[in-house]
């Protein structure tokens, strides 16, 4: 750990309670991301992804050990982009912008000049005064990203933030988080994905998780220079060795598929007899 370390994840284990008793989710993870770090957390469903983010943003605290991102000026230490856009319906684009600025205290004479910006920078200029539901679900995460990307955060938390598009509009935003990012050069961000090949493109480290009880099973460097190119044979490469790792921990099923040991756990007990 250094003082650069903008995100520290230290012995962190965390479970919930529940009707059968406590069960642990993460059993011992410890990770740390500097300023301008792009890190992809990949793992099973379940594993524990949205967790991680849930106390990195202090919207949960119960848990040992640490998981902090560490503030060093006032201001937003955070922003968020779900799989959801999560817009206002009856906000226009604009205004659902707006609304993170003025959620977080930004003067209203400050407003225009970093949201029509911003608007631009993720190609919504042309469709500020459109609701949501005039607008693709594409544009509708176009719009989720420049309310995250607004409010000039030094870290930004992402939970499959593309899984819900199809996969050539996915490939767009990709596209645009990479040239998004390579204007912040300090924003750290975490990006939780299950999508191998995404994690790479996107990623300077991805960060392999197992199933639950969950600890870091393979952190990958993707050392790929930007900009990057699609088809650049070193990313397939990436993606490769992150899928051989993943299926490397899955079981054989009777019927000669494979699944990985929840799923397993699942199949063997009571209702595999239905
Ligand atoms: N509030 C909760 N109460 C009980 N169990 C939970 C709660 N939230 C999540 N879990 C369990 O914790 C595990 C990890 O959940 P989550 O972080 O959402 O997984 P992922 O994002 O990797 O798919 C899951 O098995 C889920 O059922
Ligand atoms: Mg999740």
């Amino acid at each position: 750990m250094s003082t650069d370390d903008r995100i520290v994840i230290k012995n962190l284990v965390k479970g919930f309670h529940t009707r059968h008793g406590f069960t642990t989710v993460i059993d011992g993870m410890d990770l740390t991301i500097a300023d301008g770090e792009f890190v992809a957390l990949v793992g099973p469903s379940g594993c524990g992804k949205s967790t991680v983010l849930n106390m990195l943003s202090g919207l949960d605290t119960d848990f040992t050990g640490t998981a902090e991102i560490r503030s060093r000026a006032p201001g937003v230490h955070f922003s968020y982009v779900f799989q959801e856009p999560r817009l206002l319906p009856w906000k226009t684009v604009r205004q659902n912008v707006e609304f993170a600025l003025k959620a977080t205290g930004v003067d209203r004479s400050q407003w225009a000049d970093r949201v029509l910006p911003v608007l631009r920078r993720v190609g919504l200029a042309g469709f500020e005064n459109h609701y949501p539901h005039q607008i693709s679900g594409g544009m509708q995460q176009r719009t989720a990203l420049a309310r995250a990307f607004v409010l000039d955060a030094p870290v930004m938390l992402m939970d499959e933030p593309f899984s819900g598009l199809d996969e050539f509009t996915a490939r767009s935003l990709r596209q645009l988080l990479l040239e998004l990012r390579s204007q912040e050069e300090s924003k750290a961000f975490v990006f939780v994905t299950h999508n191998v090949f995404e994690a790479a493109v996107l990623s300077d480290r991805v960060v392999l998780m197992s199933n639950r009880p969950s600890t870091i099973r393979r952190v990958v460097e993707v050392e790929v220079p930007l900009p990057r190119s699609y088809d650049d044979p070193r990313l397939f490469d990436v993606s490769r060795e992150l899928t051989h790792e993943i299926i490397s921990s899955m079981v054989s099923t009777d019927d000669g598929g494979l699944v990985v040991g929840e799923e397993h756990a699942r199949l063997a007990g009571p209702q595999a007899a239905r």
